[in-house]
């Protein structure tokens, strides 16, 4: 059965009513990677840019425009995702420049960092994601030249043994990786969330892991700006833990770093004069947050990493 927002009402010349199943605006999560792609343009576009994609505009395409359009927010709420490219960034170079060998960029979707940061020849990152996305990936960006030894991998992360495996693999490439996952986490149920985070955690050689994370109070903040384009997709936004990032200490992560995305868009000027004001507003302390907060976070492996997990 057709859900009623998937039902388009065709009139005709006639008094006949018609109903036929329409896509959804974001047909799967993998277009929600469309979606982000849009904001990272956006602020290339600006003069003040605080981070360059030269291909997100082109890898968005019109349905990534579409999907915003769409949205009851449209572009208002683009400086939370500006914050967490910027974020991103600042973590990957960070590492780079620390001596890690290897960037494990889980979920990757459209991000193009291994093309456009300044990373060092001899490093290496791994861009995985579903097959559909990645074939689309390998399709326009076949005639770009990564900065790093680069590769993409086509890969569902769902699929446990076939995540253990690659894993695997992907430790033998490197002995300081840094484990990425931007816009995946939020999308699993806890119990997901928490077997991936272990499955990260018992492979040797993935040191450090950053992650984007939601407190409860703002998923039907996101709800409302979304409308229902995310469960049209059935790809819901759900992981938002009571305990904060002190959720994975238990699936062998610990918080070392945590950053709002509404302080960093402070200071990064890309908030209007209402969000200014929530900004300036000290935040509690502590790990549980009962406001509504995203942020960025930066685990550290206390796992045993003397054997695989599985
Ligand atoms: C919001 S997008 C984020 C993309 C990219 N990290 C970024 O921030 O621009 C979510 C991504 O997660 C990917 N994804 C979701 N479930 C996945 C799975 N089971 N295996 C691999 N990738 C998955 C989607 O295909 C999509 O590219």
């Amino acid at each position: 059965m057709f859900s009623f927002s998937e039902i388009k009402i065709f009139w005709r010349l006639s008094p006949q009513v018609y109903l036929l199943p329409m896509e959804p605006v974001i047909r799967d999560i993998s277009d929600t990677s469309l979606w982000v792609a849009v904001y990272r343009a956006d602020e290339t576009d600006r003069p003040d840019a605080v981070f360059k994609d030269p291909y997100a505009r082109r890898l968005a395409g019109e349905r990534g425009e579409q999907i915003v359009q769409a949205m009851a927010s449209g572009r208002k709420n683009s400086w939370s995702l500006v914050a967490r490219t910027w974020l991103f960034d600042q973590f990957v170079m960070q590492h780079v420049k620390d001596g890690y060998d290897l960037i494990l960029n889980l979920a990757s979707g459209l991000d193009a960092r291994a093309f456009r940061l300044d990373l060092p020849p001899e490093l290496r990152w791994i861009d995985a994601d579903l097959p559909g996305i990645v074939s689309y990936m390998n399709e326009m960006m076949k005639d770009e030249v990564p900065r790093c030894k680069h590769e993409r991998v086509a890969i569902d992360l769902a699929d446990r043994n076939a995540r253990l495996e690659f894993f695997k693999q992907v430790s033998t490439k490197g002995k300081k990786i840094l484990v990425v996952t931007e816009g995946l986490v939020v999308y699993l149920p806890a119990e997901e969330a928490g077997a991936f985070a272990f499955d990260l955690s018992h492979t040797p050689g993935f040191k450090r892991w950053v992650i984007d994370m939601l407190s409860p109070p703002i998923l039907p903040m996101i709800r409302e700006e979304m409308g229902t384009l995310l469960e049209d997709a059935k790809s819901p936004l759900v992981f938002a833990p009571e305990e904060g990032e002190d959720f994975f200490r238990l699936f062998g992560w610990t918080p070392i770093d945590i950053k709002s995305r509404l302080k960093t868009a402070a200071a990064l000027k890309r908030l209007s004069l209402q969000m200014k004001i929530f900004a300036a507003m000290p935040e509690p302390k502590g790990p549980v947050r009962k406001f509504p907060w995203a942020g960025v976070c930066l685990f550290e492996n206390s796992a045993r990493q003397d054997s695989f997990a599985g």
